[in-house]
Order: structure tokens, then sequence, then C-alpha cells
């Protein structure tokens, strides 16, 4: 059970050049969320809603993890299975920076979920063309993403981790969405510490024993130093 969890939300990449959510009026690049992070709204446009995570996943190559990336890997290096992030994020920045224990409880962009026969595949490429699933060969590809109405992934062994952690770090998230924005309440409710690093107070901050505010890039890098 690791003795150090993470969670981390749009803040972090934030310095990467990757926009967050609720900065921007609830709109996300200037889509309603309810257009395009719903299953409904895939129902209704497809062809949007591919094209709108194709763009993001095109744009992950043009962003390199940035200094709060690296010193949690960093960090990784130095606890190994003592330290568990689990991110908000879908971009693969914590992977690039060098982090391997790391759970993407609302699913990543590099990963396309089948429809039909519910197999996941490494993605790279765009989805907009409706290509066929590599392993049932049906053209039911969707982003594996978690979407509004839909549940995160791997809330079990999340709340285990929380449950059993020592220390609970939130990073750059604006507490506004549910079950991640429980995770502290459950951390304190099994005995951790917890201590929020973000650039601005956020709707959880109350909820913390102690918050930090500031850039990610820095906060991030100070707090690693101290461990
Ligand atoms: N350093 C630290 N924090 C930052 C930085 C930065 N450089 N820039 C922005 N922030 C903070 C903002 O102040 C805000 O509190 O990061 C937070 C980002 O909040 P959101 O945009 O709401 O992102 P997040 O909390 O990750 O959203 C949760 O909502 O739409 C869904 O599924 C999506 O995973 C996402 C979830």
């Amino acid at each position: 059970m690791p003795r150090v969890v993470v969670l981390t939300g749009a803040g972090i990449s934030a310095e990467s050049g990757i926009p967050t959510f609720r900065d921007a009026d609830g709109l996300w690049e200037g889509h309603r969320v309810e257009e395009v992070a719903t299953p409904e709204g895939f129902d209704r446009q497809p062809e949007l809603v591919h094209w709108f995570y194709d763009a993001r996943r095109a744009a992950l190559r043009a962003v390199e993890p940035n200094a709060a990336h690296h010193a949690l890997a960093d960090l990784e290096q130095r606890l190994g299975d003592d330290l568990l992030v689990v991110t908000q994020n879908i971009d693969d920045l914590h992977e690039r920076a060098g982090s391997t224990r790391v759970l993407h409880m609302h699913g990543e962009l590099l990963s396309a979920l089948c429809r039909a026969c519910e197999r996941r595949t490494r993605w790279h490429d765009d989805l907009v063309d409706q290509p066929p699933c590599p392993h049932c060969g049906v053209c039911e590809l969707r982003p594996d993403v978690v979407w509004f109405g839909e549940i995160p992934y791997e809330m079990d062994r999340i709340q285990d981790a929380v449950a059993g952690a020592e220390l609970f770090v939130s990073v750059g998230t604006s507490g506004a969405v549910y079950p991640a924005a429980g995770l502290v309440q459950l951390a304190r409710a099994y005995g951790a510490r917890t201590l929020e690093l973000n650039l601005v107070p956020s709707v959880g901050t109350p909820m913390f024993h102690e918050a930090r505010h500031g850039p990610a890039g820095v906060l991030v890098p100070e707090w690693v130093a101290e461990i």
C-alpha cells in the first residue's frame, strides 16, 4: 500500500500548455462540456466529438512535461511503491516524465475503447474516420476517456490506496468534480495528513490540513525537496 498518494488535475499540465477546464467559463476549447464530454453528446454528434479528441491527441505531440511532472517522477525514484499518482488528466505527461505508478481515473487520450468488444488499444492516430478495432474488426472505437455520467476507472484501487495513505496531496485541481473531489475527505477520515498545492484557493481548500498556493511548476519541486 503506498504511503503517499498524489492526486493531480488539469493545473499540473497548465504550464506545459494544456488548457484547464474551469478557468475558461465552463468552455473547453470553445465547446460546451455537454457537447464533447458526455455519452449523449457522442451519440448526437460523434464526428464533432471525434474531431475534438483527435485535436487534443494531436496537440499532445507539441507539449512536454514540466517541472511538476518531473518532480513527481523523481519522487517515485526515491519512494518506489510508496508513491501512487492518481490523475484526472487524460494526457500522458506523467508517464513521459518517467512516472510508472499512475492511475488515470478519467481515462487516456492515447487509448481507444471498442464499443463492440469493449477492449482497449493504444491509439496515437485519429478516430474520426472510424477505423476498425484491431481486436474484433468492428468500426465502433471511441476515445477511452470517462465522460460526465460515466464511472471513473480504478475506483476500488484508488479508494483503497487513499484510505491506507499517510499523506494525501492534491495538485492543480479545482475540487469541483466528484468522486475525485471527495478523496481528501476519505484520506482525512482514515487519518492521513492532507496538503493542497494549487494556483489559487479551490472549493476544496478548507478540507486540507495545509494549502499552498502558486504554480505547480514551483510548488511541486519545492514540496518534493522537503520529503
Ligand atoms: N499550477 C497549479 N494549479 C493551477 C495552475 C498552475 N500552473 N493553473 C491552473 N491551476 C489550477 C486552477 O486554479 C484550478 O483550480 O488548476 C485547477 C484546474 O481545475 P479544473 O480546470 O477544474 O481541472 P480539474 O480539477 O482537473 O477538472 C476535473 O473535470 O471536466 C472534467 O474530466 C475533466 O478531469 C477533469 C475534471
